[in-house]
Parts: C-alpha cells; structure tokens; sequence
C-alpha cells in the first residue's frame, strides 16, 4: 500500500462495520488515534480506549458490547507500552472480536504478531522495511478470506504503491535484518547508558491554572534520583518487559525519555525529524508534532514537552554515545524550573 496511514484506514473501513465498536490503546499514533477518534465516529462507530495492560477493562468491553475490532500498536508510540498479543487474542476471540496489531516499531523481525493470535498485522514499511528514509509504504497481512476483503477496500480507495516505492522496498529489505541487529544492540546499550544517567530527569506537571486562573503548567524538574524515566521495553523497568521478553527477539531501535528541550539542540549526529527505523538516527520532540493539540490535552496523553523519542540509526554505537553524553552534559546541573529557552510548547505555536 501507498503508507502506513493507507494500510490501518483501510482496515478499519473495510473490518469495522457501521455503528460497530473498536477498542484501542491511549498511546497509539497520533494520525492513527485522530482516525479513530474523531472521522469513525461520523460513521456511528464507537472507539473506547484503554490503557495498554489494562486486560481486565478489554475484558469488560467486549462482555458488554459487541466489538468488531481490537486494534492497536505494540509497541505502541511513543512510550513503547507492550500488549500480550496471545492473551488479548485468546480475549478477543471468544467474542468474535478481530485482533489488529500495528507492528511497526517491532518490525516483522521481531514479533511474530499472527503467530501470537492476531488476526491482522499492519506495517508501515516507510519505517525498518524501507529503512533508509526514502520511501513510504504499507502492508497489511492476515488470512486470505480477511485480506480479500480488505482488498476490494483498497481498490475501492486508492492508495496503491508506486513502482518507484516497490523498487526502493526491494533494496530496503535486503538489509532489514542487519540493520534491525544492530540498532537492537546500540539502543538497548544507549537506553541503560540513559537510564542511568543524572541529565535524564522526572518532571511532573504542576497545573497552577487553579491558582492563577490562568493555563500554566509548572513542570519542575527532580533528579533521577527520584523517579528517572526511560521508556524501552529492553529495560526491567519498563512496565511491560516481561511481555516484551516473552514475544519480542529484539528491542526495537526507539527510546523515549524525558530530560530538556536544549538536548535536543545540542545533538550533531541524528537529524530533528519525526519519522524513524532508517539508516540515519532521528531525534523528535512529541510534543512539537503534536503542536495543534491543546497543551492539557497533551498532558492526558503524556506527552510532556521535555519528551524526547530517540530512533537509532546504525552509526557507530561510539560515535553516538559520545554526541549523546555531549548533549546531556550541556543541560545545567542544577536546572530547577522549565523556561521558554527550554523547548517549552506553546498553544499558540
Ligand atoms: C509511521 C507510522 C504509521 C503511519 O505510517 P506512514 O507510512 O507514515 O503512513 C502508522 N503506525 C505507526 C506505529 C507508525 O510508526
Ligand atoms: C540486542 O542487543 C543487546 C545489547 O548489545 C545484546 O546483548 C542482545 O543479544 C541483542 N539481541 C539479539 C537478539 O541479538
């Protein structure tokens, strides 16, 4: 398919029957998530979202109403939360409900979602497939009797994939395998690097608009000491690591952590951009990307503005580490309140 975005819109309209149910995670990709929530609607279908690991709630949903389709990420984006594919299929199943995973922070390498129970598996190839940022595309994979009629969508839609975009795939995937190792290894390396590093701060949001009658929100920052967060499901203290260890090969090449908008600045080697899974590491700041959504809004979804995604390419660990260190070193030991200088994301941007 022509994208990623091609491939899950088609799902959903060729799975999701009018005035049916999806269920979906609260972390999930932004254009994704605006799909669901604000175009399905207008077509009387009715998305509930819930928390990653929240298994009893999906329980509870498809009971009580009749769900036509499980649909989400895992890893999802940005904070890497891991569903257990087997049992939310297990879950689903017995309530005819459709599993879709998107896997595209996992790649096809390393997690085999329709061996796990899913029905549908989407990849947006613009990602590790093509791996060389040059290229976009999707794929949808599943059970002949799903994808036939996912494909009468597709031809009803559009969206088909260039020649020129085949061709690009064809060399991509040569060395998906190759590229997919090593950005395992230095990510994994760089997030326990990161996780322990001073630089990488917890900043809990403050809201003082009750106070002030003003919207301001006051992040302060606290060492890492106190509740440093990285989020790589590689890490025994991301929320989902036994998951992840049971289903995954590798880790994945993306990292989200919270430290200052100045890191950002600092960084010579990844580019400031917003994709990931190619040969070049990109760095991005959620909550930029997300500009036109209301700070508060942001804030329910977690995307504080001090968020940084991580995509490692596959440069030299070293060289990476060293531009890495380099930038934390340039955020002040003592930073104690968020200034403007600091990347804050202004409504108004
Ligand atoms: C990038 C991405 C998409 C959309 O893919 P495009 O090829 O950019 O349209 C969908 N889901 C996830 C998880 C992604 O990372
Ligand atoms: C992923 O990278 C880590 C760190 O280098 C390494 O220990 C591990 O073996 C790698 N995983 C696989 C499956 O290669």
């Amino acid at each position: 398919m022509a994208s990623g975005m091609c491939a899950s819109t088609v799902v959903l309209l060729a799975m999701v029957p009018r005035g049916g149910h999806i269920v979906t995670t609260t972390d999930c990709y932004k254009e994704t998530r605006m799909f669901i929530e604000t175009f399905l609607p207008k077509l009387g279908i009715t998305p509930t979202l819930i928390d990653a690991s929240d298994i009893a709630g999906l329980q509870a949903i498809v009971n009580n109403h009749e769900v036509s389709m499980f649909f989400t990420e895992s890893p999802t984006n940005p904070f890497l939360r891991c569903v257990d594919i087997k049992l939310v299929s297990e879950i689903c199943h017995k309530r005819g409900t459709l599993v879709c995973i998107d896997g595209t922070i996992a790649t096809p390498l390393n997690q085999k979602a329709l061996a796990l129970g899913a029905d549908l598996v989407i990849q947006s190839a613009t990602k590790y497939i093509g791996g060389h940022n040059d290229v976009l595309a999707g794929c949808i994979s599943g059970s002949m009797k799903l994808v036939s009629e996912i494909r009468i969508m597709h031809n009803l839609l559009g969206g088909t994939l260039s020649p020129k975009a085949a061709y690009l795939l064809i060399w991509g995937i040569k060395t998906m395998h190759l590229r997919v190792k090593q950005q395992n290894s230095t990510t994994l390396r760089m997030a326990r690097v990161l996780e322990a590093h001073p630089k990488v701060f917890y900043t809990p949001s403050v809201s003082l608009s009750a106070i002030s009658g003003r919207k301001l929100m006051l992040p302060l920052l606290l060492p890492r000491a106190t509740t440093g967060r990285v989020y790589y499901p590689g890490l025994p203290s991301h929320p989902e690591h036994h998951i992840a260890k049971r289903k995954m090969t590798y880790f994945g090449g993306l990292v989200t952590f919270e430290t200052t908008i100045k890191f950002i600045d600092s960084l010579k080697i990844p580019y400031i951009a917003t994709s990931f899974g190619g040969c070049e590491s990109f760095v991005d700041q959620p909550a930029a990307r997300n500009w036109d959504v209301p700070r508060d809004e942001r804030l329910k979804y977690g995307l504080k503005d001090n968020l940084v995604r991580f995509s490692f390419g596959v440069e030299d660990f070293d060289d990476l580490k060293a531009d890495i260190l380099q930038a934390l070193d340039t955020i002040p030991t003592k930073t104690s309140l968020y200034s403007h200088q600091n990347g804050v994301v202004s409504d108004k941007n």
